[in-house]
């Protein structure tokens, strides 16, 4: 219940900030996020909120997902996942955006709204807006019987618990989780075969323990930050499934040490930032195993040629990097994931050091309920 939350949420279990605690409660909600859905008899989910059959799902045409900051990058993870587990094509857009761009609202797309508080403006007027014109709108929603929870007509509770700290960490996670289970339930309906969704099922069940793994190597991400605290400015590079992960460690970074940070597909280097890179701008490159292995390596070495600084998060130390945090692999699908969980550490430890207001940084607030 909502009393209990807050009576947890007070409670700082031995950490010295909100943030810090959050992001060590990370494995616990995954775990909470997965409780109860799982059935391995068919290798799907059941999410009993969605109010969506297995007709209508079949139905789906077009999947439209609308959120802002953190809630928007879990949101494009969740498109990548919804497209590569159940085929449906799906985009993720700022909810302010897409209101006022007088969008065509199509019957055969399913709309979801993304929202930690459940209670942010834009977000919620999006959904009016929909609703208003007949759309189906599903809610992604932290905060239980929250507005959007309440005007969607259906969705799914992503569980990572109270999160006080204005910089969003677990519930990002948790968010992003969520949409592996949508995506896995759409796809179960659809083509994904049972020995895909028993891979997935799997891998779901791998992740707190990696992401206790990856908490584990604190120190040396502490160090790390340290080195690359002289940064005026930081580039974060990513490609297909690591893009979103870049964007969203980006935006901790900025968030919580006011260090100036942008987000590129390492793909676009050199039709413009590529012109930005010396030593003092280093770049945080997320380097899947995966299909694009090699071109990010390459991205890295165009960096190198111009004298930038790289740290890589791979799943294997990286050459062309200076260092490399590197992660537990998962699948490929699923990697996204635990790829941006050093990162927030890594905004953490900086910001730390630069003595700023963790849990509350200048000019931010958690829920922003005006326009
Ligand atoms: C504010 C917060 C962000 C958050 C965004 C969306 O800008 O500072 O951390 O991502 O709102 O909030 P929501 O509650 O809708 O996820």
């Amino acid at each position: 219940t909502t009393v209990e939350w807050e009576a947890e949420s007070y409670d700082m279990g031995g950490h010295d900030t909100y943030m810090h605690k959050e992001i060590f409660e990370q494995a616990d909600a995954v775990d909470r996020v997965l409780r109860g859905r799982i059935d391995d008899r068919f290798s799907t989910v059941h999410l009993g909120g969605l109010n969506l059959d297995a007709r209508e799902a079949r139905g789906v045409r077009r999947i439209k997902i609308l959120g802002c900051g953190t809630s928007y990058h879990a949101g494009q993870i969740g498109a990548q996942l919804i497209e590569e587990l159940a085929r449906i094509p799906a985009d993720a857009e700022p909810a302010s955006e897409f209101r006022y761009r007088n969008p065509v609202v199509d019957p055969d797309t399913l709309y979801v709204a993304v929202s930690q508080s459940g209670e942010t403006y834009d977000v919620l007027a999006a959904v009016q807006e929909l609703k208003r014109k007949g759309a189906r709108v599903l809610g992604v929603v932290n905060v239980v019987g929250s507005a959007i929870a309440r005007e969607a007509d259906g969705g799914t509770y992503v569980h990572a618990g109270p999160e006080v700290c204005v910089v969003s960490t677990k519930c990002f996670t948790n968010t992003v989780v969520a949409f592996a289970l949508l995506a896995l339930h759409l796809g179960r309906i659809r083509d994904l075969s049972v020995a895909d969704g028993k891979r997935i099922i799997d891998g779901l069940r791998r992740l707190p323990e990696q992401i206790s793994e990856i908490l584990a190597g604190e120190d040396e991400i502490k160090r790390l930050a340290a080195e690359y605290a002289d940064a005026k400015s930081m580039m974060f590079i990513g490609r297909v499934r690591g893009y979103p992960v870049a964007r969203e460690a980006s935006l901790k970074l900025k968030e919580v040490s006011y260090i100036h940070a942008e987000a590129y597909p390492a793909s676009e280097l050199k039709h413009g930032p590529l012109a930005l890179i010396e030593p003092a701008m280093p770049t945080v490159a997320i380097v899947p195993d995966d299909d694009l292995l090699e071109k990010n390596r390459a991205a890295m070495e165009e960096i190198k040629a111009r004298s930038g600084r790289i740290l890589a998060v791979a799943h294997q130390a990286q050459e062309k990097a200076d260092h490399t945090i590197v992660v537990p692999k998962n699948e490929n699908e699923l990697d996204p994931i635990l790829m941006g969980i050093p990162l927030q550490l890594f905004a953490y430890h900086t910001a730390l050091a630069m003595g700023r207001d963790i849990d509350k940084p200048r000019n931010l607030a958690k829920s922003v309920t005006v326009e």
